[in-house]
């Protein structure tokens, strides 16, 4: 598929991975219609690119979803892709166990990237050829620690949408999805561990177009990252968890 001429709806656009790839894509000549909660950069970079527009919302909340929805249909009724990019990340703290912290990350990763597919899915059934992409992320190939809650929410998403194509498959529709490793964006400037081979946003939004023009199912990288965990999450539990046990305990050091 080529990425050109395409009506494409990205969430989480206002920053990071999501605006690198918004860019990417208006230079290549799409319509892009882009939302995150604070549209202060995509409103300045709607100055640039007259195929940009601009749908404020928040993922998590579908009410919000919908009324994206509305503001979408007063210019198409169609869109070819859909990239359900928007996520969040936090940490938990064991010694100071918190499960609102779990909800809140499973509402925004999880909850609301099958909210923002659900509102998506009545305009791709009017495209050609429909494609459905989710941002999940590496860490979904390998349970780390303090990750429980941003793991399982990108675990369940992974999940999810390879039995979502199990079925849409087979009505015409194409999917990706996508499991970056370290990339230097907001979200990762707050980490206090060492992010080995950690990209840029725009290579990473490279990526993640070479991989959409090939319509690869599974987009990951930097490959020699991901491979790594690939292949440490293939191996027995005792001895993944002898790997990440190790993990821990130098973080407790
Ligand atoms: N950076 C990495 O190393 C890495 C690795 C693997 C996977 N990922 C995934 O890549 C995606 C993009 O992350 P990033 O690194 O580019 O982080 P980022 O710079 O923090 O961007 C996150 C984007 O999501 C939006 N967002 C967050 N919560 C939202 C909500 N409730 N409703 C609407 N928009 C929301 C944010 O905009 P507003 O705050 O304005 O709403 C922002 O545009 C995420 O799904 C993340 O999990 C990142």
């Amino acid at each position: 598929m080529k990425l050109h001429n395409k009506v494409i709806w990205l969430t989480g656009a206002s920053s990071g991975i999501g605006y690198a790839l918004c860019e990417a894509l208006l230079k290549k000549g799409n319509r892009v219609f882009a939302s995150a909660r604070n549209c202060t950069a995509l409103n300045e970079l709607q100055q640039l690119y007259p195929n940009l527009h601009v749908i404020p919302c928040d993922i998590s909340d579908k009410n919000s979803l919908q009324k994206a929805a509305q503001q979408i249909h007063t210019f198409t009724n169609y869109l070819d892709v859909v990239i359900a990019n928007a996520g969040t990340c936090e940490y938990l703290d064991v010694k100071n166990f918190d499960s609102e912290l779990i909800r809140r990350v499973m509402d925004t990763n999880f909850m609301g990237s099958v909210y923002t597919i659900e509102t998506a899915l009545p305009f791709l059934y009017q495209a050609f050829k429909p494609y459905i992409v989710a941002v999940s992320s590496s860490v979904a190939y390998l349970p780390m620690p303090r990750a429980e809650a941003y793991g399982a929410s990108k675990a369940a998403l992974s999940h999810f949408m390879e039995s979502l194509y199990s079925e849409l498959k087979h009505l015409g529709f194409r999917m990706s999805i996508v499991s970056p490793g370290f990339v230097q964006t907001t979200l990762t400037d707050k980490n206090d561990f060492a992010m080995p081979l950690r990209i840029g946003a725009p290579e990473a939004a490279q990526h993640i177009i070479r991989g959409l023009e090939k319509e690869r199912w599974d987009i990951h990288f930097p490959k020699t990252f991901t491979f790594f965990l690939k292949l440490i999450g293939l191996l027995p539990a005792a001895v993944r968890l002898a790997f990440t046990g190790r993990m821990s305990a130098l973080h407790g050091e």
